[in-house]
């Protein structure tokens, strides 16, 4: 596999892998989640669901992908376990729908950019109409999906790695900034307790499941995304430290984001917190309103600064969600790469249209089902719920048994410990032993046993 190329230092992984982990999960989503959830309580649920079972399932996702150099249905096949590959392929069935509503978000994200350049901080308290402009946001979102494509065929993804080099970590600082500023905001304390001091009776089901779906979703995990950029992964590279890295970096990002979050609102709400559940519309309403309050000149500079590499940080996770259906289509049914990526751009984006037009727009897809439960969902929502929150977890569940009971573990710490001297004797080899054979399966096993069965099927 001389010819496939490989990250061309440790850091290459790391930072793509990174790349695709930080984006509109950690900054739109996360916060809008949190919200939701009730504040603290998600927030604590959802850092143990990283630490205890995703980590273990991305040391796994990576390994699996740096010992087979495949994409993630050869991968299951070059194991020798044909039937496995089930889990690549719902893999990329998931990266595609993921990707038909990133997409659409990542063009409000992009649109928003524009209109702070422009100064337009009203934008914020007309969010609802901006999402039903359904001809500015599909421009935006034709424009989005067209360069993602574009870096995917040219393989270009290397400079936007290198550049992320320097664009992320100035979106850390401006989030810090805004930390800070929100800090010194009336009320910021209430927002800070709502966020910080978990209320346990908000926890129910719907939290769990929204919080497990939420981090399988933010580090990337559950359908084979790092199995393909682990295939790029070099032998003597430690694993268990990068993924121990990307972990950090992301669960840190969504943090702050929350930190940033939670004090605006309060000031905006003079500390009632009301909107804070208000979903997917939460970063976009809130805000504009912040960027104003710092004055025409600067509310513009970090306003647009805030949405270009917000806009920047979701185009790497698009382009590591469309890299996984494309390289699929690449290795297995030996299709021309830049044929393969317009192909399934073009397939994804029209998967994502109902998605567009679901925000108020059109009414059909804006109520489009009744859950047993009562709730009305969009068309958007209920494509999040299946692949993000029900799919993905159900992918870590599936690769932590196939990992522990057919693969083996033996093979597992082969793999780990190429890079890893001590690997086999460590203490870190003890937990992921643990959480692959038990934690993993069970919890994961029960939850999705019990999600599926009330919030489906009622
Ligand atoms: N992790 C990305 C985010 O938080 O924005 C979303 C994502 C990218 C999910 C790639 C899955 C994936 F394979």
């Amino acid at each position: 596999m001389a010819n496939r190329g490989g990250f061309s230092s440790k850091l290459g992984f790391i930072m793509a892998a990174a790349g695709s982990a930080v984006g509109l999960g950690n900054i739109w989503k996360f916060p809008f989640e949190v919200g939701a959830g009730g504040g603290a309580a998600f927030l604590l649920m959802y850092l143990a669901f990283c630490f205890i079972l995703c980590f273990p399932v991305m040391v796994t996702e990576i390994a699996i992908g740096r010992k087979t150099q495949l994409n993630p249905v050869g991968a299951f096949k070059a194991l020798g376990y044909k039937r496995w590959s089930i889990i690549g392929k719902m893999g990329i069935l998931s990266g595609v729908l993921i990707l038909s509503f990133y997409n659409v978000v990542a063009g409000w994200a992009f649109g928003y950019f524009i209109e702070m350049v422009m100064g337009n901080f009203e934008v914020g308290g007309n969010f609802g109409e901006y999402i039903t402009n359904v001809f500015k946001i599909g421009g935006y979102a034709v424009v989005f999906m067209a360069t993602t494509a574009y870096i995917v065929s040219k393989g270009i993804s290397a400079g936007i790695e290198r550049a992320s080099k320097i664009l992320m970590p100035t979106l850390f600082f401006i989030i810090i900034g805004l930390v800070l500023y929100s800090f010194t905001l009336p009320n910021a304390f209430k927002g800070v307790q709502f966020y910080l001091v978990p209320d346990f009776s908000e926890i129910n089901l719907e939290v769990v499941f929204n919080a497990l779906g939420q981090a399988f979703f933010s580090l990337s995990l559950g359908m084979g995304a790092l199995i393909t950029y682990g295939s790029y992964v070099g032998k003597k590279d430690n694993i268990i430290t990068s993924a121990a890295f990307i972990t950090l970096a992301d669960v840190g990002i969504a943090f702050l984001a929350g930190l940033m979050m939670f004090p605006f609102v309060a000031y905006l709400t003079e500390g009632t917190m009301e909107g804070a559940a208000q979903g997917p519309g939460l970063i976009f309403a809130v805000l504009p309103g912040v960027f104003q309050s710092l004055g025409p000149i600067l509310g513009v500079i970090v306003g647009s600064t805030f949405f270009l590499l917000l806009s920047f940080a979701a185009l790497t996770s698009t382009v590591s969600l469309l890299e996984v259906p494309v390289t699929y289509v690449v290795d297995e049914h030996q299709v021309k790469r830049s044929r393969a990526v317009w192909a399934v751009a073009l397939t994804v984006f029209l998967v994502g249209l109902p998605s567009l037009l679901g925000n108020g727009a059109v009414e059909f897809f804006t109520s489009f089902v009744t859950y047993p439960s009562g709730e009305t969902k969009t068309f958007m929502d209920l494509v999040e719920n299946i692949s993000s929150d029900t799919f993905l977890p159900l992918g870590g569940f599936l690769i932590s048994v196939f990992a522990a009971y057919v693969w083996k573990k033996e093979n597992l710490h082969e793999e780990i410990s190429s890079g890893f001297d001590g690997f086999k004797t460590s203490l870190i080899r003890k937990f992921l032993d643990v959480t692959i054979s038990y934690l993993c399966p069970i919890i994961l096993g029960i939850i999705f046993i019990l999600t599926v069965s009330q919030k489906f099927f009622g």
